[in-house]
């Protein structure tokens, strides 16, 4: 390549990371975006098609690069420079007051004492070690002094920055070890659930275990598929930067574009944290992300180091926590509740006791083996509370029923189809094993009904399950032969209402493959790896008969996805319903996504005003095609697309040798894509 071109090209790639590092900082640590997402997007887009095309730019802190590891066998050890400590707690204002004179007295002095007032996250506590601003290590906390090494699972965390920035006239500090907490917000959090759900996995409890379990993949590609964040409010051994106090520390890192949390208050004595545990007790309902309390610090750092620490816990520091949302009432029975592929979970049926705003009567108890941890038995009254401010769950017994009930025992027979119950050894799942059973044959049709499937609206829980016990619908494909009549013949179904189901049924009809894969609900797809298959096999005769050996190769499936695609297939009802299923739907292919339609690797440059489209439009057909759209021309453009009054770009492509297509020309591209 002449040399004027690749400093050119090296220019246009440190200007479009230098853009995006700033608009992650205006959105991430600002709070205060300047471009909207389809912006951003469009500039990631391009410099990782630069960098595709010349992987000699890629550097490790590009933007681009924060999926780029390939999973480990196990984790790596991180020995802490300066020990993770805890917090103690307060649990009341009075302790609070205590908390603050204690200080007082240690101190000798009867000044007020400044303060620091933080959120306290309920999320996983990392450090980073940034080396010349360059992030080179991430941890756990672990026991405080070993932690474990997920560099490259911190790396796929937005909110992180590869690199630190240049702080105004201050240089990057030599050494910066920066500890915070890592998050799962609370809407990705009920995302992700509903999505593990619907693929047959087992549900996180809350966000914060959504978030160790996000943080502990060996396979940083998980990790960075789950909308995770972080926030950073503690410092490490520092060299090459001083801070006088945590407030300056603060607005230190974050002038060095770590995230920290806007919410933190500088408070002029004990009664101003008060005040702001006040505050946030109200407004924690309404937080993105899971709190349980408030933490205090002595402000100035001078005197952080006078007053030290007891058994791992500083002595300038203390947690007060919000009270929790919970409540105590009895176990009225446990009840065994049969999922869509059959697997039984215990249920605690609760005496209806009032919590955080709403009437809660169940709780999950998950499986057998929390069941005996937790030693929880009919008649018992339990403190139950509601995690990630949705599912409530029993925390512990705290009395005995008397006389006490005996320990609860998972059925031998399902409870609703009387069919055996396997239960491998070593395995926490107890399986109905009758395919035919009502109750999973409800799950399943609750799930292929339901919004991201089949969407039918209207076949709600209560006439599934009249459905199946009036013996209407024994398979998926029977949905399609119910009529009006039969409907209205239901129990509380009004002939209009019995015609509304119909007519949302014959909706359906015209579908997508993926919808209807994951609608079939075999265990461990969900509704990407239903876009991956659909995309792969176009059919569900191809994918029915793909060998396991087919699947394993399909991205992001592995073999215990392959496995369960085979065994479901295997089972000779499974399939004569999918082949009834082929015949009752018109069953489109889902668009390609970018990057591998007919129109792959392609890049495409606009120009002008289109007549049939809008330039979205045709930026979003040419994506969906697998093309690339960029905002300036270079050798490495495949096509101008020239609209009316085409601008400077033409010029180029014309100088460049580009090609140059017309409307039309685009438009018949488009079509043999
Ligand atoms: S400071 C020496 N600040 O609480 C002080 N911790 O019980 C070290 N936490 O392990 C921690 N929010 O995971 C601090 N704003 C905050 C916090 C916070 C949550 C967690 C952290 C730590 C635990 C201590």
């Amino acid at each position: 390549m002449p040399r004027a071109d690749s400093h050119q090209l090296n220019v246009r790639v440190e200007q479009l990371r230098e853009q995006i590092n700033h608009h992650n900082y205006r959105y991430h640590v600002l709070d205060d975006p300047e471009v909207s997402d389809a912006e951003y997007d469009g500039m990631m887009r391009e410099l990782e098609a630069l960098e595709r095309e010349h992987p000699e730019l890629r550097t490790p802190d590009s933007p681009t690069q924060r999926v780029g590891a390939a999973p480990s066998e196990k984790f790596g050890v991180v020995v802490h420079r300066r020990m993770m400590m805890s917090l103690s707690n307060a649990m009341n204002p009075e302790e609070m007051v205590e908390f603050d004179k204690r200080i007082k007295r240690f101190l000798k002095s009867d000044q007020d004492i400044e303060y620091v007032a933080e959120i306290k996250l309920d999320g996983l506590s990392v450090e980073l070690v940034y080396e010349q601003g360059a992030l080179v290590v991430a941890s756990t906390r672990g026991d405080g002094i070993n932690g474990e090494d997920i560099t490259p699972n911190i790396r796929t965390i937005r909110s992180v920055p590869l690199h630190l920035r240049k702080p105004g006239r201050d240089s990057i500090p030599r050494l910066l070890e920066v500890r915070g907490e890592v998050i799962f917000p609370k809407a990705g959090f009920a995302k992700l659930n509903a999505d593990r759900e619907s693929a047959g996995e087992p549900v996180f409890a809350n966000p914060r275990n959504a978030a160790a379990g996000s943080l502990r993949q060996l396979d940083p590609k998980i990790t960075g598929s789950r909308p995770l964040e972080i926030f950073l409010y503690a410092a490490g051994v520092i060299e090459g930067a001083s801070f006088a106090s945590q407030w300056e520390f603060l607005q230190g890192i974050k002038a060095l574009g770590l995230r920290i949390n806007l919410l933190s208050r500088l408070c002029r004595n004990v009664n101003a944290v008060l005040e702001y545990w006040n505050e946030i007790t109200e407004k924690r309902h309404a937080l993105a992300y899971d709190a349980d309390g408030v933490v205090a610090k002595v402000n100035s750092f001078e005197l952080q180091e006078r007053l030290g620490e007891v058994s791992r816990s500083p002595r300038w520091a203390i947690a007060y926590k919000f009270k929790a949302q919970q409540a105590q009432t009895v176990v009225e029975n446990i009840d065994v509740q049969v999922g869509r592929i059959g697997s039984l979970t215990p249920v605690a049926k609760l005496r209806p006791v009032p919590l955080a705003g709403v009437t809660i009567s169940n709780a999950s108890l998950h499986n057998l083996d929390e069941i005996r941890r937790k030693d929880i038995r009919e008649g018992d009254t339990v403190l139950i509370e509601r995690a990630g401010d949705v599912i409530p769950y029993v925390v512990r017994v705290t009395q005995q029923g008397s006389p006490r009930a005996d320990e609860f025992q998972m059925p031998s027979r399902c409870p609703v189809c009387g069919a055996a119950i396997v239960h491998e050894e070593g395995e926490v799942a107890y399986l109905c094993v009758n395919a035919n059973c009502p109750a999973r044959m409800r799950e399943s049709i609750r799930h292929f009904a339901s919004k991201n499937s089949l969407d039918i609206e209207g076949l709600g829980d209560k006439l599934v399950a009249q459905l199946i016990e009036q013996g209407l619908v024994k398979e998926l494909d029977d949905i399609y032969a119910l009529t009006t009549n039969q409907l209205a013949g239901l129990e509380r179904m009004a002939k209009k209402s019995a015609q509304n189901v119909v007519d949302a049924i014959q909706k359906s009809r015209n579908t997508t493959l993926d919808r209807v894969i994951n609608g079939l609900g075999i265990r461990h797809v969900g509704e990407h790896t239903a876009r991956q298959l659909a995309l792969r096999f176009k059919t569900l005769a191809g994918l029915s008969t793909a060998s396991e050996e087919d699947l394993s190769a399909v991205r992001d499936i592995g073999g215990e996805v392959a496995r369960s695609i085979r065994e479901y297939f295997g089972e000779p009802r499974n399939l004569k319903a999918v082949r009834r299923l082929e015949e009752e739907l018109q069953i489109a292919v889902p668009a390609e996504p970018s990057g591998r339609g007919a129109l792959r690797d392609k890049t495409f440059v606009l120009t002008g005003t289109l007549n049939s489209m809008s330039r979205e439009d045709a930026e979003g057909k040419i994506m969906a095609a697998g093309g690339r759209v960029t905002g300036s021309v270079s050798r490495k453009t495949d096509f101008v697309v020239a609209g009316a009054e085409p601008g400077s770009k033409m010029k180029k492509a014309q100088e460049l040798g580009v090609r140059v297509l017309d409307e039309s020309g685009l438009l018949e591209l488009l079509r043999e894509g």
